[in-house]
């Protein structure tokens, strides 16, 4: 039988990604190489949902991709493109926006979240219709499971909805999918403020990772982690929040249990977990850095591996569009 299809995306970002976009989202991406056939992309018509840069755009579209290669998405086992290469994805948003209510859109916390954060005359129309941007992403290949973080589940289910409708209406044509959020890391949270997610946009720096970052900061910021006044080092994420999410980074980057972690610093105090846990980081990132500027100082190669990617999506997508647009009668 041939695999479970995976898609998701990420968003070009300034900088780099951060330590929840990889333990929640690229890290699973990565597994996933392995059971599914797998589509992931770089999501650039996502990012000009408020104002960009052409150049930047640019720019940092590559600088996505290379990320997403250093962390290990290898273009022999998955399909990795650019959203923008492949048209079909502004077309199916543009009938599944003929589908959605605009109450239906209106529910959508992301939106709510991201419009607070702008003015109410710089928000557009985009950012308010992106979730249903998103469905087309995930329908166009006919995903099974979507690996994403806990912020992303609603819009899962928008697309969950969505698909429904149209095989109700106009005969089956879409699979109907499924988030992929692990549970102990679909929400990474801030550094210094543990009551929020580590996100781009909320947290400030010292209280995010990014993974680009020098190794030395990295170290630093997770040595000056909020924790609380207790010694004991528990996973207790209502009393321990801080605490707790130091285990969960530390037992997911180096696959021990949270409980062998428990035990083998039982009497210590956090300064040891910390020092342990800053050593764990620049081992990660150290590589990464350097794998992420090696795909930046070959842009040829990248680009190829993209061209090739968007071939291959393509194919795909344009066998979904055309059967959607047969059955809406066009
Ligand atoms: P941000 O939320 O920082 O703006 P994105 O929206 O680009 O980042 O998110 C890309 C992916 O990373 C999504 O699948 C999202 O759910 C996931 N993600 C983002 N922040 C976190 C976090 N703190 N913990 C776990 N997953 C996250
Ligand atoms: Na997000």
């Amino acid at each position: 039988a041939s695999r479970p299809r995976a898609l998701s995306g990420i968003q070009p970002t300034a900088g780099s990604f951060h330590l929840g976009n990889y333990l929640g989202a690229i890290r699973q991406f990565v597994a996933l190489q392995e059971t599914h056939d797998a589509f992931y992309m770089v999501v650039d018509l996502h990012a000009i949902t408020v104002p960009q840069d052409p150049r930047d755009l640019r720019a940092n579209t590559r600088l996505a991709a290379a990320q997403m290669l250093a962390a290990g998405l290898d273009p022999d086992r998955c399909t990795l493109f650019v959203q923008s290469h492949v048209p079909e994805h502004a077309q199916l948003a543009w009938l599944m926006n003929c589908l959605t209510g605009f109450g239906e859109a209106s529910r959508m916390t992301q939106f709510k979240d991201k419009s607070a954060r702008h003015g109410s005359d710089r928000i557009t129309v985009g950012l308010f219709t992106y979730p249903v941007l998103q469905v087309a992403d995930i329908l166009l290949y006919q995903a099974h499971h979507v690996p994403v973080g806990e912020d992303q589940r609603q819009h899962v289910e928008l697309t969950r909805d969505l698909a429904e409708r149209f095989n109700t209406r106009f005969g089956d044509t879409f699979v109907v999918p499924d988030p992929y959020i692990v549970k102990e890391t679909g929400k990474i949270y801030d550094l210094q403020d543990p009551s929020i997610k580590m996100s781009k946009s909320a947290s400030t720096p010292k209280g995010i990772i990014n993974l680009l970052d020098e190794p030395k900061v990295t170290a630093k910021k997770i040595k000056s982690a909020v924790t609380d006044l207790e010694t004991e080092i528990r996973f207790d994420e209502e009393r321990k929040p801080g605490v707790s999410n130091l285990l969960t980074i530390y037992s997911t980057l180096t696959g021990n249990s949270i409980a062998d972690l428990e035990t083998t610093y039982q009497g210590k105090g956090y300064g040891a977990l910390k020092t342990d846990l800053a050593e764990v980081m620049v081992e990660w990132v150290t590589p990464f850095r350097e794998r992420t500027q090696e795909y930046l100082d070959d842009p040829e190669t990248l680009d190829k591996i993209l061209a090739k990617g968007a071939e291959k999506a393509r194919a795909v997508a344009a066998e979904s569009l055309a059967a959607a647009y047969d059955r809406m009668g066009f």
